[in-house]
């Protein structure tokens, strides 16, 4: 694959098969995320990667409660209120079941946290389209970064008491005919380019 239709040819995988990830796979996966640039070479992007099952089930749980307990305002952001409603309903699992999370967490006094996870989180989606696995991100801790629960959890799992979250990632096979992502570009309908 040329490196333009490789990045043209990530999507997001939103079903998963529980067939585990590879050690193999994983460390690149990861590699690629610690080898991603931030500011001033800041490199404090921590990355708690997360493959037990009873872990990620009570994240789930902790995050729907959080999200069921949330109001509703009209300007509120549509993916989150889709995620409040969904926990309202029941049954929401904002990993999609993917058999790995890696949540991306940096210092909360430091000006580019987010977008250093960012760097981090497309450097990771990259590599695993370059492995035949889906991946996706998954926004819903960063929404609930400060709610006590969730941070005490996530402090077990390793998170400093200066960190938080500000991106994550769900990884695994894909749950398609063969395990591939879904690599069908989406059409730029946006996304603007002015040469000068
Ligand atoms: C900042 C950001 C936050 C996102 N959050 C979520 C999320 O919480 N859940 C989800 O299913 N997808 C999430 N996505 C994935 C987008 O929905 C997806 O990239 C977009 O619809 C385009 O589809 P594609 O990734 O298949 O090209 C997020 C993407 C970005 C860049």
């Amino acid at each position: 694959m040329d490196y333009l239709e490789w990045i043209k040819s990530r999507r997001s995988t939103r079903k998963y098969q529980t067939r585990p990830v590879e050690d193999e796979k994983l460390t690149q996966v990861i590699e690629a995320g610690r080898y991603a640039p931030s500011g001033g070479n800041n490199q404090t992007t921590h990355f708690i990667v997360i493959r037990n099952p009873e872990v990620l089930d009570r994240l789930a749980k902790l995050a729907e409660q959080a999200f069921a307990k949330m109001e509703e305002p009209p300007d509120m952001y549509r993916s989150l209120r889709s995620a409040v409603q969904a926990s309202k309903r029941g049954g929401y699992v904002f990993h999609y079941h993917a058999p790995v999370l890696i949540v991306t967490a940096n210092q909360k006094n430091y000006g580019n946290n987010m977008v250093d996870c960012a760097c981090a989180l497309e450097n990771m989606m990259l590599m695993a389209n370059g492995l035949d696995l889906g991946s996706c991100w998954i926004n819903q801790l960063r929404w609930l970064n400060e709610d006590p629960e969730i941070l005490a959890a996530l402090r077990v799992l390793g998170l400093t008491e200066d960190e938080r979250v500000y991106g994550s990632l769900a990884l695994g096979y894909a749950d398609r005919e063969g395990g591939l992502p879904d690599r069908r570009p989406l059409p730029r309908t946006g996304n603007p380019v002015t040469y000068v």
